[in-house]
């Protein structure tokens, strides 16, 4: 089995997170864009990365780059290739692409032409053509191709890996898994201490809090991935792995997880989810004002993702709830490190607090901070730095 280059993508904003998980699993990283991070490995590897990344999209294995003016050259180059050894013929396969090059006027037409070539090869030398269509619950390979570069991939993940499969209940303006799982990474915050998550909506930051207080595999919530769809998958490969990443979860861990919400109904919602992923019995849940929050002695970490609407007049109301969040740190949180995710710089002003860093983020789009504010003990105001006076 080869090496090849396997481009991971994700969010926006979130390589450096995912950069970390890379090298914690011993895989390399060969570069880094917005939206993924370059490793490299051997189709065996698919298991392990599809289970244990928590901030990533899909695994794309590399199978070959090239140089292609037109959609004619790219049937050409594709229909060289040994398909017929990677997609089983009795198979379903789904061709997606990112295309954008001047004789394309329709990304879909490319996505087709591929499409075409490969199951027109499995065709010539099996006898016989896969189905093909839009699902990506089966054999799934990707088309990159900007200008005259193109890249094909075999995505060993199919459906994003953002859908764990425990957000059974839609419910307003949900955080993607991944991204929920970036933010508790950088709070720091691993099982020791308190987490607490007042607005916690539909409960994905204290979900993906408990399975990284476990150390459990998000991939073990999920039992289908692109790779099973293969020729030579390994099933007794996976099997292991899995089967090692289950042994290797803990049952429980010293800290706490408190998850409230004004919303009865986003409660409901959240010890839903909760109980899909196996963690219900883990987080302590109540409706309340988030100002009522239980906050147990010893400290740990307070995250907030409050609503940060654009309809006009919903401004105003919020500005309120930044300001009495800012209070709320001040004069309850001591001792903790407070944290607010916000997509609205001037919203978060109102908390009135000196941010020690600011984290970028992306949210369907719109960029966001996750704000970090030390909250001593003792000490109402942070003190303004002064820059001595320019001569
Ligand atoms: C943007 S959503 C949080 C989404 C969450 N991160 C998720 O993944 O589902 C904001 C939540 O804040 C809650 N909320 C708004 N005002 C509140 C208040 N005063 N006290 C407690 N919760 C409040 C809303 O009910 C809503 O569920």
């Amino acid at each position: 089995m080869h090496k090849s280059r396997i481009l991971i993508t994700c969010a926006k904003g979130i390589p450096p997170f995912l950069k970390q998980e890379l090298l914690g699993l011993n895989f390399p990283v060969l570069s880094e864009s917005v939206a993924g991070v370059e490793t490299e490995g051997v189709l065996d590897d698919a298991p392990a990365l599809n289970l244990f990344l928590r901030t990533a999209h899909r695994v794309l294995f590399q199978l070959k780059e090239f140089r292609v003016k037109n959609a004619d050259e790219l049937y050409r180059v594709l229909s060289e290739m040994p398909w017929e050894d990677l997609i089983p013929e009795d198979g379903y396969l789904c061709v997606t692409s990112s295309v954008d090059n001047p004789t394309i006027r329709d990304t879909r037409f490319a996505s087709l032409r591929c499409k075409d070539a490969i199951v027109d090869r499995i065709k010539a030398k099996r006898g016989k053509r896969p189905d093909s269509g839009p699902d990506r619950d089966r054999s799934v390979v990707h088309l990159y191709w900007k200008d005259e570069r193109a890249v094909v991939y075999l995505d060993a993940s199919g459906e994003s890996l953002s859908r764990r499969g425990y957000r059974k209940i839609p419910l307003g303006a949900p955080m993607q898994e991944t991204l929920a799982a970036a933010v508790v990474q950088a709070t720091g915050w691993q099982g020791e201490g308190t987490f607490i998550n007042p607005m916690c909506g539909s409960g994905t930051l204290a979900v993906e809090a408990a399975l990284i207080a476990l150390g459990r595999a998000p991939g073990l919530l999920r039992n289908n991935f692109g790779f099973m769809h293969l020729k030579g998958f390994h099933e007794g490969l996976w099997n292991e792995v899995r089967e090692q990443a289950k042994k290797n979860a803990r049952k429980s861990f010293s800290g706490r997880i408190i998850a409230t919400d004004i919303d009865s109904e986003a409660v409901e919602a959240a010890k839903k989810n909760a109980a899909t992923a196996g963690v219900e019995h883990l987080i302590e849940f109540r409706v309340c004002e988030y100002a009522d929050t239980p906050l147990p002695a010893g400290g740990g970490v307070i995250v907030m993702n409050p609503p940060y609407g654009e309809r006009m007049g919903e401004l105003a109301k919020l500005e309120g709830l930044y300001k009495g969040i800012g209070d709320f740190f001040k004069q309850q949180c001591k001792g903790f490190t407070g944290y607010v995710f916000t997509g609205n710089p001037s919203l978060a002003k109102k908390v009135s607090l000196k941010p020690k860093r600011g984290i970028p983020f992306f949210n369907s789009g719109i960029e966001c901070r996750l704000l970090e504010y030390e909250l001593y003990e003792g000490t109402r105001k942070v003190k303004k730095e002064r820059l001595p006076a320019a001569d």
